[in-house]
């Protein structure tokens, strides 16, 4: 078991499987892209898939998440995602992606056996797409979202990360057209992620403003009727549901206390958390010729290190180095 010295259990491993991505969104990444790590530095498939079999077969990982950067662009993520639901006992496979590829990706991924995808959408506009996301590809993901519909990947979640002067406004056309299309949406505070280290506080948009833009419109009400668990979304019905819209409060509404997650980076590297400063290399362990029992209790004591938040607050916060699209998200 993943217990931490706080007693957390961790059962839900994600895993990046590119640093790599295919848009530039401003609260991620500049425009030019960043310097990716080299292939050679990159998990192999087969080393990803020992790892989360490792996770899922002796340390009670029971739910696997690919995320990225893109996860799309990794050629072999169907094998992977075969191979992971191929594991005994079957973890739950998810998905968080940018949705670009997935109009064509959602059918086989579905058929490999992914349950669910997340999709990142900040806008319903083109234009402010294109200028978030420094690509034109607005079309792309719209299209990827019907498509993991169709697929069956449900419920289909859309993320949204809003910000001041940018895409505030969106918040209740986004909410209003999740409800038409059957997504459930999540809002998500902005984090201090990204590579360029330009997160301020007051440009953040908070859980708070955001309820307060939703209220003027909708009924929201406490979805007291699934419990939250672990989820980093609060959920609310919307005019009495049974729709729902989540607020993910990372910043000021932390939900560390409740934390079952831990990350596994591209290259092969544990995190015990998003903002952790210390990492566990499991590649170079792998490829010195570790067993799987060496491998799991080097997971094991990586886990015993976490701390008991992200600490954002304290006077004494790091960003961590490595920023959101190179840790996943
Ligand atoms: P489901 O609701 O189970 O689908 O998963 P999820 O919400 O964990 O998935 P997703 O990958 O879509 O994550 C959404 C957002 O939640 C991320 O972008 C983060 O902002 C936030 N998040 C997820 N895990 C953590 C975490 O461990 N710490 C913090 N602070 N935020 C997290
Ligand atoms: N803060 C909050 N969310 C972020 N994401 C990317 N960078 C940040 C950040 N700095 C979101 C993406 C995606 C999810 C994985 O994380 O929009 O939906
Ligand atoms: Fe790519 Fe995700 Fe970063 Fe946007 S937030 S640039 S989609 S990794």
């Amino acid at each position: 078991m993943l217990r931490d010295s706080f007693g957390r259990v961790a059962t839900d491993l994600r895993v990046s499987l590119t640093d790599k991505c295919n848009l530039r969104c401003t609260y991620c990444m500049p425009p030019e892209g960043l310097d990716w790590l080299p292939n050679a530095q990159l998990l192999t498939a087969d080393e990803i898939v020992r790892l989360v079999a490792i996770g899922v077969e002796r340390l009670g990982i029971t739910e696997v998440r690919y995320t990225g950067g893109e996860p799309l662009i990794r050629r072999e993520l169907v094998d992977i995602v075969t191979r992971t639901a191929a594991l005994t006992p079957k973890p739950q496979v998810s998905l968080t992606t940018n949705g670009i590829g997935l109009a064509r990706l959602a059918g086989p991924l579905a058929e490999a056996g992914l349950d669910r995808v997340n999709v990142s959408l900040d806008t319903l506009d083109a234009a402010t797409f294109k200028r978030l996301a420094h690509r034109d590809r607005h079309a792309d993901v719209i299209a990827g979202l019907a498509a993991a519909d169709a697929a069956g990947l449900r419920p289909v979640k859309v993320n949204s990360v809003l910000m001041r002067g940018v895409n505030e406004h969106e918040a209740v056309p986004l909410l209003r057209w999740c409800l038409e299309q059957g997504y459930e949406l999540r809002f998500i505070e902005q984090m201090p992620l990204d590579a360029q280290h330009r997160w301020s506080r007051d440009d953040m948009v908070t859980a708070d403003e955001i309820l307060d833009l939703l209220s003027g419109s909708f009924d929201l009400t406490p979805d007291d009727l699934e419990e939250r668990g672990s989820a980093p979304a609060e959920r609310f019905l919307v005019d009495g549901g049974p729709s729902r819209v989540g607020v993910i409060g990372s910043v000021t509404r932390p939900f560390c206390g409740a934390c079952d997650r831990v990350r596994l980076t591209a290259d092969g590297q544990v995190r015990n958390c998003l903002f952790a400063t210390e990492e566990s290399d499991l590649k170079s362990a792998l490829r010195a010729g570790a067993s799987d029992e060496e491998l799991a209790a080097r997971w094991m004591a990586a886990m015993a290190r976490k701390r008991a938040g992200h600490g954002i607050d304290d006077p004494s916060f790091l960003q961590p180095s490595r920023p959101m699209s190179a840790i996943g998200g």
